[in-house]
């Protein structure tokens, strides 16, 4: 099954790179941060700290062995695992879900990673320097205000998105990964630290730590389903699509757990960087997808050289995402270059086009479109944007349900014997095949079927 022809990574390490890459991004920087505001904090921390062990793990080790089984992009390698194992090819449908899934969350991703571009330029040009907190909320209100400014810097990012596809994934995200990542993460340590010193950091730690439950809203457990699938770049085969360029002496198993340690660890580090301020400048821990930019300002505001911190901190931040976007954008070019017959730079150009289109409507949903809610006459949905709807379908159902898939793909439908000689996870391979069959589908299902229920009301 496995054929050679493929270009690999460099070895583990280039695996590993890629799929950090892919992982970690605004989902941890941008979005967890605000998502625990939004929930409640640490009993949402909790949950999706259960999610990552009891689904993300399993699932992630699941997708990896698809792709290197198939070796192909997601529609395809899901095919061809259900072709070895003699099941239905429809088990592609879950490929194709994913490559939509990953497309739209880009479409969106495009705008949010825009601020950063924006931002990194008031670092540069020392816009940053000695914001108090007011003024720092101020400057984000007025970017948030502008359709022109938000779509303009949307086009630039979703630009470099595609030249960087279009010339092809590999020798790039190695290199940049390689030194960006361990930078960004130094950084984030020193912004945890400055703002334990400046801010109200028991205040932050307490709300991030310690679990209420009674703050933990209906909808909470979805979300940090969803958030979990996000962060981990789960559940629309981006991870497959790396897994098939994964050489087969390679260990799925360690690749996966530095992959989401790393990854959790960047989160809650993020976390830790962020709430102290929301605490010692009074925003309230809901604010919002703004939450990111209306703290850290403040705190490079203070700091000494605090521009060019923030320069370079928002500059490491847009590179995140680019990792992270490139892998939205890899797998649906990659399957439209098979499906179509289509060169790299054609199928990417009209991904990028389409998904730079609908991203428009993401940027208008902070502003002109902000009192357009599409699904308003559902109760639960009433008051959501088109880019607070974009972002729940995606991250909540379709990625879980893309998820769901794949468990039970390779848990039920594949051959163990194949399953077995593709993870090789030794004794832990019965704990894992255990929750993946029974546990991991399980959850995801109830955490769906609950959060319908509590949609109808
Ligand atoms: N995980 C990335 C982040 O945290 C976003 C991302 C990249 C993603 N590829 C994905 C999310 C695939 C879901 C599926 O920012």
């Amino acid at each position: 099954m496995v054929q050679q022809t493929r270009e690999q990574w460099s070895g583990s390490r280039g695996f590993v790179l890629a799929v950090a890459g892919s992982a970690i991004g605004l989902g941890n920087i941008w979005k967890f941060p605000y998502m625990a505001g939004a929930n409640g904090g640490g009993a949402f921390v909790l949950v999706y700290l259960l999610c990552i062990l009891a689904i993300g793990v399993p699932i992630m080790i699941a997708e990896i062995l698809v792709g290197r089984r198939g070796q192909s992009n997601p529609v395809a390698a899901m095919r061809a695992a259900a072709e070895e194992s003699g099941v239905s090819p429809v088990w592609r449908l879950i490929g194709g879900m994913g490559v939509l899934a990953g497309f739209l969350i880009l479409s969106f991703y495009s705008v949010i990673a825009g601020w950063a571009l924006d931002y990194t330029l008031r670092g540069l040009t020392g816009a940053l320097s000695g914001l108090g907190a007011e003024e720092a909320q101020a400057q984000f209100g007025s970017l948030l205000d502008s359709p022109g400014l938000q779509i303009f810097w949307h086009t630039l990012f979703m630009l470099i998105c595609f030249l960087i596809v279009a010339r092809g994934v590999r020798g790039g995200i190695e290199w940049a990964v390689g030194w960006m990542m361990p930078l960004l993460f130094l950084l984030i340590l020193v912004l945890v630290g400055y703002g334990a010193w400046i801010g109200a950091f028991a205040e932050g730690f307490t709300f991030l730590f310690r679990p209420d439950f009674s703050q933990l809203g209906p909808e909470s457990v979805l979300m940090a389903l969803g958030q979990a699938f996000f962060s981990l770049s789960l559940g629309m085969g981006a991870v497959m699509a790396y897994g098939s360029y994964l050489s087969p002496q390679e260990s799925i198993g360690r690749n996966t757990v530095v992959v989401i340690t790393t990854d959790t660890i960047v989160a809650l580090l993020a976390g830790l960087m962020i709430f102290p301020i929301v605490f010692s400048i009074g925003l309230e821990p809901q604010a919002g997808p703004g939450l990111l930019f209306q703290t850290l300002p403040y705190v490079f505001g203070q700091m000494v050289a605090g521009s060019f911190f923030g320069f370079l901190f928002f500059l490491l931040v847009v590179f995140a995402a680019l990792t992270s976007a490139i892998s939205l954008l890899e797998p649906a070019t990659a399957y439209l270059m098979a499906r179509r017959g289509l060169s790299r730079l054609q199928a990417a150009g009209i991904l990028a086009v389409i998904a730079w289109i609908l991203g428009i409507f993401s940027a208008l949903s902070f502003n002109l479109m902000s009192g357009f809610h599409p699904l308003g006459f559902i109760d639960a949905l009433s008051g959501k944007t088109f880019f607070d709807l974009l972002d729940g379908v995606t991250s909540n159902i379709m990625l879980p349900l893309g998820g769901l898939g794949v468990a039970l793909f390779v848990g039920w439908r594949m051959k163990r014997a194949a399953v077995a000689e593709e993870v090789r996870l030794g004794s832990y391979f019965g704990l894992w095949y255990f929750v993946l069959r029974f546990v991991s589908p399980v959850l995801v299902v109830l955490v769906l079927l609950y959060s319908v229920g509590v949609l109808r009301g």
